[in-house]
């Protein structure tokens, strides 16, 4: 097979890699790239990223499979053109995209189908979304409607400050993602990411995983991209996973098909965990990133076969998937002021220098005039590796970070800390 990976992350170096080890898979593309995803799969050339362009691409090179990273593509309908050219492509139509594009749509299907998230109200005029903000205990959090980069979501301790925001948000400051906001009652407990495979009947499930969101060590600091991620986290065992299953995924999936919207894809469910109870904090409609990394590395079955699967609604004649014992680390290198600004071009060194045992997935390089390797990103190197227990993974990832060196490079020292302190083995 001929497989094309949308995108231009570590996420997407990360699909790239797994897919390339399939035994069905003859070559990989990949577009727009980066300089590592240059290392292991086809850049080709292609004028421009619309999903116009890359469904012309597909067509004459007669692409088999084509799997789309980044939410945007899904929700400028790419899955929907490629089916229409008779292309086969793993990622949710443009329909099913709405369910991440539009928080408030989210809360609007999950209320419909009785799932348990934090309550809340949508304000689309600030006279209106300050009288429902005296309804909520503080603190609340400001949820922009729509796609704004990660950065839409905003805590406020107390109703001087939520005000303030209501007012700057509906005023303009994530553009017209912010023209709805979601007013959402704060939640406190532990946040956990499960990852879907779904034909929109059946599903198959990836290991749990943590996130760490905040730029600092002990989750302090701006939010970011993500600065790290596990997999698997001890405490989310198969009990809870059956009680996500009842609660969360069946009435979704159930409440989808009532809506005739079809959910073939990844199903990315954000989930706080209250008491042991789980709560949607929000759904992806697409791999997690970066997740993702540590999960391709811990994933011993092709992933091809479920991509299929997927597709053609035939996910429940797959087994379920197999794993690497043990658990998997990646660490973030990021540019220096990140998630402010940050330069770009920067020399980095040592890449050839990892263990066997480390993938590092590039986030944001490239190579310059000179064809040597530059940052060209905020979040640059994902370095991934595993170990039996977490502290071993941790420090097979650590010793790899220690190799790789680019001026200004900044890394949280303290991924896992929470799987360490719960002694995960
Ligand atoms: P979201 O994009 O909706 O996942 O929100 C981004 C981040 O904001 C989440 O990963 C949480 O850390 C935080 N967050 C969102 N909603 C809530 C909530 N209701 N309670 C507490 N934290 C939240
Ligand atoms: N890791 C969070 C996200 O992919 O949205």
């Amino acid at each position: 097979m001929k497989v094309l990976v949308v995108g231009k992350g570590a996420r997407e170096h990360a699909l790239a890699w797994k897919i390339a080890q399939s035994p069905i898979v003859e070559k990989v593309y990949a577009f727009p790239g980066n300089a590592g995803i240059s290392q292991i799969a086809n850049i080709p050339d292609i004028v421009n990223d619309s999903i116009e362009s890359l469904s012309d691409f597909a067509l004459k090179e007669n692409i088999d499979l084509t799997v789309v990273g980044p939410e945007d593509y899904l929700a400028k309908g790419i899955t929907d053109l490629f089916e229409s050219k008779g292309l086969k492509v793993f990622g949710v139509n443009k329909v099913a995209a709405t369910l991440e594009s539009s928080k408030a749509f989210a809360k609007e299907v999950m209320e419909s189908a009785n799932i348990p998230t934090a309550s809340f109200s949508t304000a689309s005029d600030y006279e209106a979304g300050k009288k429902m903000l005296k309804n909520f205990d503080f603190p609340v959090v400001l949820k922009a409607d729509g796609l704004a980069a990660g950065k839409g979501v905003i805590i406020c301790e107390n109703y001087e400050t939520a005000k303030k925001e209501l007012f700057e948000m509906l005023g303009g400051k994530f553009k017209e993602a912010g023209s709805k906001v979601v007013i959402e009652q704060f939640l406190k407990g532990e946040e956990l990411s499960l990852l879907l495979l779904t034909d929109g009947s059946n599903v198959k499930k990836l290991l749990f995983s943590q996130d760490h969101k905040a730029l600092l060590e002990e989750d302090k600091g701006p939010n970011t991209g993500g600065m790290g991620a596990y997999t698997p986290v001890s405490f989310a065992d198969d009990k809870l996973y059956e009680k996500i299953e009842s609660l969360i995924t069946v009435p979704l999936l159930r409440e989808l098909k009532k809506r005739e919207i079809d959910y073939r894809g990844v199903l990315y469910i954000g989930l706080m965990i209250v008491d042991g109870s789980p709560y949607v904090l929000e759904y992806n409609v697409r791999f997690g990133d970066p997740e993702t990394e540590p999960l391709m590395f811990m994933l011993k079955s092709d992933i091809v076969p479920y991509f299929l699967g997927c597709i053609e609604r035939s996910l429940e004649n797959l087994p379920e998937m197999s794993w690497k014992r043990g658990y998997g680390a990646t660490v973030v290198m990021a540019s220096e002021g990140y998630p402010g600004s940050y330069r770009k071009g920067i020399f980095i060194n040592g890449l050839e220098t990892v263990d066997n045992n480390c993938s590092v997935f590039h986030a944001g390089t490239v190579y310059n005039k000179n064809k040597k390797m530059v940052t060209d990103g905020g979040r640059v190197l994902m370095v991934t590796s595993s170990g039996n227990s977490i502290k071993e993974a941790i420090e097979n990832t650590y010793k790899n970070v220690h190799k790789i060196s680019f001026e200004g490079a900044y890394y949280r020292k303290d991924i896992g800390y929470r799987e360490l302190n719960r002694g995960g083995q």
